[in-house]
């Protein structure tokens, strides 16, 4: 069984990623810490606390940071994931749910001291959580079984960005944090757009959850409404990509993911500022600062 933080902003594909973990035999969903990102920080708590009240988990969940690290936040995305973060439905104003009364990055820091080498981070939103995480105690990176992320977006096939033509949106949102992830000498695995952009729930998939999953393919029929206007409307595609979810299953079953191996970097400004990069030829360059010390795999399948 593998033990998990799920790092996320829900957030649409973010709910289905967490009903997913929460699902799964496989998987011990420990905590949930949330993010700025799809929404605002207080949204994306709310959210969270709506899913661990209506669906009864035992994950704890903490409240995140509200901003990336360095750069200026760049605004809930209201157009893909709607005004609260679940599309057309809005989470009750009052509930009985209530947040561990640590910030995520304690909470996290506190989680895997406790249990040395046993969880995995699954981040799937900026990663602002794990870099505070990392700044205020830089030895979890031994303490940690591995950190899976989407974000990014590599070049294979083609993919390069979804919020700029350089950048997907996690990634774009705190790129400094990125990088730090990125950088530090802990597991890490990036499932990107360069595989999630290759997986597709059609319209008529999520009609047969809806059917055939009872009350929680209700409601992510529900919540994907909006969504799927979103995908229709701006990307031109009838369903929409299996984002978050994606980093759940590589969690599930690692062989089901192709993984290409080398240190991954992250453009901090400019016009390709987000854009994630990874050096995967071995060859020696005359301005070559790339650390190739730590285990940093990317999803190239
Ligand atoms: C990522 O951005 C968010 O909109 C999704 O939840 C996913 O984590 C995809 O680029
Ligand atoms: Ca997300």
């Amino acid at each position: 069984i593998n033990k998990i933080i799920l790092d996320t902003d829900p957030g649409i594909d973010d709910a289905m990623a967490i009903l997913f973990a929460q699902a799964h035999p496989a998987i011990e969903l420990k905590a949930i810490t949330t993010v700025y990102g799809n929404a605002t920080i207080d949204n994306a708590t709310h959210n969270a606390l709506f899913l661990k009240q209506k669906y009864g988990f035992s994950a704890d969940v903490a409240k995140g940071a509200a901003k990336p690290i360095v750069r200026p936040p760049v605004g809930p995305t209201v157009v893909v994931h709607g005004e609260t973060g679940f599309g057309d439905v809005h989470a009750p104003k009052a509930l009985t749910a209530q947040a561990d009364p640590r910030p995520a990055y304690q909470y996290i820091i506190d989680a895997v001291n406790a249990e040395p080498g046993e969880i995995t981070l699954v981040a799937v939103g900026p990663l602002t959580n794990l870099a505070l995480a990392l700044e205020a105690e830089p030895e979890i990176v031994s303490l940690v079984k591995e950190v899976v992320v989407m974000g990014g977006a590599f070049g294979v096939n083609g993919h390069r960005g979804n919020v700029t033509p350089y950048a997907e949106a996690n990634i774009h949102d705190d790129p400094h944090a990125a990088d730090k992830v990125f950088t530090a000498s802990w597991p890490v695995v990036v499932i990107g757009l360069d595989v999630t952009e290759e997986s597709f729930f059609t319209r008529e998939y999520l009609d047969q959850l809806r059917d055939d999953a009872g009350e929680v393919g209700q409601f992510i029929w529900d919540i994907s409404r909006y969504y799927l206007k979103f995908y229709s409307e701006k990307v031109g595609l009838e369903g929409c990509h299996v984002h978050d979810p994606s980093a759940i299953a590589y969690v599930i079953d690692p062989t089901l993911f192709t993984l290409r191996e080398g240190p991954i970097r992250v453009v901090t400004d400019g016009p390709a500022e987000g854009h994630t990069m990874q050096k995967y030829d071995g060859r020696k360059y005359l301005h070559d600062d790339w650390q190739d010390n730590a285990h940093q795999r990317i999803g190239v399948a």
